[in-house]
């Protein structure tokens, strides 16, 4: 799976909303990683990744962690167009089969699809077209398919495999981000219930997810697990969390969330500080946090380090940085002159 390149892209547009401890990349070396990144992306994961990603680096006032995010503007104008983002939404909505309520057909995964959700309902909110219904639809019926239709584990978790219940880390990035988006974007009754939906989900999953040291396992129940304490899978909870935590923040209705917004805040934080006491000297972390005999990579690494930065922001709290600053130093050595990302699992 690459990825990297995803992980690479959001810890570019961190840095670029930071913007002051580092240089940075130059454009040019974003551009190139922006372009392999459109280039390569095709897993409905993927897709929703890589639009998150484009929001956030290209079209900031559009993204949950901007306060401009609720509502976002009806039209947008020549500059702020949104336009690779939309134009995953659009391929999305095309190609998806009338009788399927997830966003991608017979994906195996319950929220990979979903993590399309939010470039969809963006689509939605800012065409030009008040007669053009499909977009809303199929993010209905998308969360139709996770709220009712999916499998569920004893507890409630929406399992992330369609065949069978299984919690993996992964969903965490992919499905409760577009749950409380939706919500927020629906205003009203709706507003409070999916947010609390989205809260819980999360929840649920630490219920069973969470090892005593803070990291998360990355897949338990079903007919396999993988206890191991994979970095990019913290990375995809402690980031969908922090997405969650971001539109609680910025929705109406945040005053009634307070509870919740500190429960989420410890959360990521009890991850990003467990990890980063793993970090190697040259500034990595590895594929099993924990693990000695594990190898280093350079994408988990990546995506725990914007979501370090991103948490300085939230909660005013610098004390981490210095570890995400070695990582951003690994990261940026370890890109190819080609704008690959390298010293990762697929890039
Ligand atoms: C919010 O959006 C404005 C306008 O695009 C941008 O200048 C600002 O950097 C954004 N802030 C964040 C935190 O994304
Ligand atoms: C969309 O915005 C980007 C910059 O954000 C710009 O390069 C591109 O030309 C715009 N596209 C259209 C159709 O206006
Ligand atoms: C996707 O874009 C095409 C070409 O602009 C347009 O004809 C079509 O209506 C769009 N799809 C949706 C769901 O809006
Ligand atoms: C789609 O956009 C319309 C117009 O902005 C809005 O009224 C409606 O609630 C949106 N649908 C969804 C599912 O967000
Ligand atoms: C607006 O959307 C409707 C429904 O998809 C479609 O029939 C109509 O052709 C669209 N109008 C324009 C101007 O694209
Ligand atoms: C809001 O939720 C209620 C059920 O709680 C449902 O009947 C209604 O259709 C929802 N409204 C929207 C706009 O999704
Ligand atoms: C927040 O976490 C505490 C401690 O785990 C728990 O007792 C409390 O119920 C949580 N609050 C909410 C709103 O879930
Ligand atoms: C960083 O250190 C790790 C563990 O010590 C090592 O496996 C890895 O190859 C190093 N990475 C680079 C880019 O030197
Ligand atoms: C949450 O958002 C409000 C309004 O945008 C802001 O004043 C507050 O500082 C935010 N809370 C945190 C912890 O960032
Ligand atoms: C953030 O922390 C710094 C240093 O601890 C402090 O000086 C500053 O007032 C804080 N800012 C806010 C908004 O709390």
């Amino acid at each position: 799976m690459p990825t990297a390149l995803f992980a690479l892209g959001l810890i570019l547009s961190s840095i670029n909303a930071l913007a002051s401890l580092h240089a940075g990349f130059d454009d040019s070396v974003i551009e190139q990683v922006r372009s392999n990144l459109i280039a390569v992306a095709s897993q409905s994961w993927e897709l929703g990744t890589a639009a998150e990603a484009l929001t956030e680096l290209e079209w900031p006032a559009l993204s949950v962690f901007n306060a401009s995010a609720f509502p976002p503007p009806h039209e947008l104008d020549g500059s702020d167009n949104a336009s690779d983002v939309l134009q995953i939404a659009n391929d999305t909505v095309t190609s998806k089969p009338s009788d399927s309520l997830p966003l991608v057909a017979n994906d195996g995964a319950v929220g990979d699809p979903a993590s399309i959700g939010a470039a969809v309902l963006l689509a939605n909110w800012t065409t030009s077209n008040s007669s053009n219904i499909a977009y809303a639809t199929a993010a209905g019926e998308q969360l139709v398919y996770l709220l009712y239709d999916a499998p569920r584990s004893d507890s409630g978790a929406i399992s992330q495999r369609a065949d069978q219940v299984q919690l993996w880390a992964d969903f965490i990035y992919m499905a409760p981000p577009f749950i409380a988006y939706y919500g927020v974007l629906q205003g009203g009754d709706n507003e409070s219930s999916l947010l609390q939906t989205a809260y819980e989900q999360i929840s649920l999953y630490r219920d069973v997810l969470r090892d005593d040291d803070g990291l998360w396992k990355h897949i338990e129940l079903g007919s396999y697990q993988d206890n191991t304490h994979w970095a990019t899978g913290n990375g995809w909870a402690a980031a969908g969390m922090l997405r969650v935590l971001e539109t609680l923040n910025h929705s109406s209705v945040a005053i009634d969330f307070i509870e919740q917004s500190v429960n989420l805040t410890q959360w990521i934080q009890e991850i990003i500080a467990t990890a980063w006491q793993h970090q190697a000297e040259n500034g990595t972390l590895l594929n099993a946090i924990d693990d000695p005999t594990s190898f280093a990579d350079s994408s988990g690494t990546a995506l725990l380090a914007s979501v370090t930065y991103r948490m300085a922001v939230y909660s005013n709290d610098t004390s981490l940085i210095p570890y995400a600053d070695k990582a951003f130093q690994l990261v940026q050595n370890s890109i190819d002159p080609n704008g690959w990302l390298r010293n990762t699992v697929d890039p």
